[in-house]
């Protein structure tokens, strides 16, 4: 064998054990390399006598190619291998099942306050936000309660002085309203109220929305058809309502109304405490003094009020009996109320 086929030979044997592409690369350097034993060949060439000297250089030249050749074979045999090994190690299970990102949902108080509003808004109302702090007489005596009116304790009140404090219920919506706009008038006022009362069913911040219809000739069958209207919505189509007399200084009448109970239908259970109604809100005839004091005509225009407490209709909706589990945010309790 001349010095060109062991070369060679030696070569493809040595290509043969090489199992990754770092030692396949020093075995090219030490072959075909600046200073690889094949270029060396070339080095030799000075002492190769002149005739031959062609003929030599073709063949280092042939030998340096063949031998490239079967590296850059070797070359992507390795790379495919490696690549093979790296998928391997990398695979993902994709029959694993995905992490579902938790989505949130409205607190029942929000969700009950959209269901109202939706009911009312479907009937024509219009949404006024007053502010929550706000003065004795938008209160009071804008309401027909005068100071020292006994009405007041009703409403036990945060003050921040002799004259301003937190609303005690939205009905100075009305008030603000009727001053800003003409007849015919209908309007929600959803909000925070506040009152110094604490316990399972009252809480010193809650909501509450306050509804004001003003036109000629409003009467009490135009209140109990809307009411009746209202409650069919908000619970079933069955629910029916129930006025009982009752006192408030801004509506004459008033009336205190019931519905039929939505856990038993009317038959008795301990929702109802055994007597078929639930009582949900305070409404009536809006007092002629309110509207007058608001600057409408009590002789061309009448006006039916009424006042319900988001919490509460949230609590019979929902059997939820201590108003405070509405505040805590326990998240185990929020999550029921999602109705995806
Ligand atoms: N403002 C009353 C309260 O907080 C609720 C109320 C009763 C509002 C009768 C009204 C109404 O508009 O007509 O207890």
């Amino acid at each position: 064998m001349d010095i060109f086929e062991q070369l060679r030979e030696k070569a493809k044997e040595e290509i043969k054990t090489v199992s990754s592409s770092k030692e396949l690369n020093d075995l090219k350097v030490k072959y075909v390399g600046k200073s690889g034993e094949i270029t060396a060949l070339l080095r030799g060439m000075k002492d190769i006598p002149a005739e031959e000297r062609s003929s030599f250089g073709k063949k280092v030249n042939d030998l340096k190619d063949e031998v490239s050749t079967i590296f850059d074979e070797k070359e992507n045999v390795l790379k495919e291998n490696e690549l093979n090994e790296k998928y391997k190690r990398e695979a993902i299970d994709i029959t694993l099942p995905g992490k579902c990102p938790e989505v949130g949902n409205l607190h029942p108080l929000n969700l009950v306050k959209n269901q109202i509003i939706d009911a009312f808004m479907g009937m024509g109302f219009n949404i006024f936000e007053g502010p929550e702090i706000d003065t004795d007489y938008y209160c009071f005596q804008a309401l027909n309660i005068p100071k020292d009116h006994p009405a007041r304790d009703m409403q036990d009140t945060f003050y921040f002085t002799d004259n301003i404090l937190l609303r005690p219920h939205t009905s100075p919506g009305q008030v603000r309203t009727m001053e800003n706009n003409k007849p015919p008038i209908k309007i929600l006022s959803p909000g925070r109220v506040y009152r110094a009362d604490d316990d399972a069913s009252h809480s010193p911040m809650f909501h509450q929305i306050e509804g004001l219809v003003i036109d000629k000739n409003v009467s009490l069958c135009d209140l109990k058809g809307l009411l009746d209207e209202f409650v069919r919505i908000m619970f079933d189509r069955e629910t029916k309502t129930r006025f009982r007399p009752s006192y408030f200084p801004f509506t004459e009448p008033s009336v205190e109304v019931d519905v039929t109970c939505c856990k038993c239908h009317g038959k008795g259970c301990n929702l109802c405490k055994g007597t078929g109604w639930i009582e949900i809100l305070g409404a009536g005839i809006v007092n002629k003094n309110v509207l007058e004091m608001s600057g409408i005509d009590s002789n061309v225009y009448s006006g039916l009020a009424f006042g319900l407490g988001i919490e509460r209709i949230a609590m019979i909706k929902y059997g939820i009996s201590d108003i405070r589990t509405l505040f805590e945010n326990n998240v185990k309790f929020l999550k029921q109320f999602n109705r995806r």
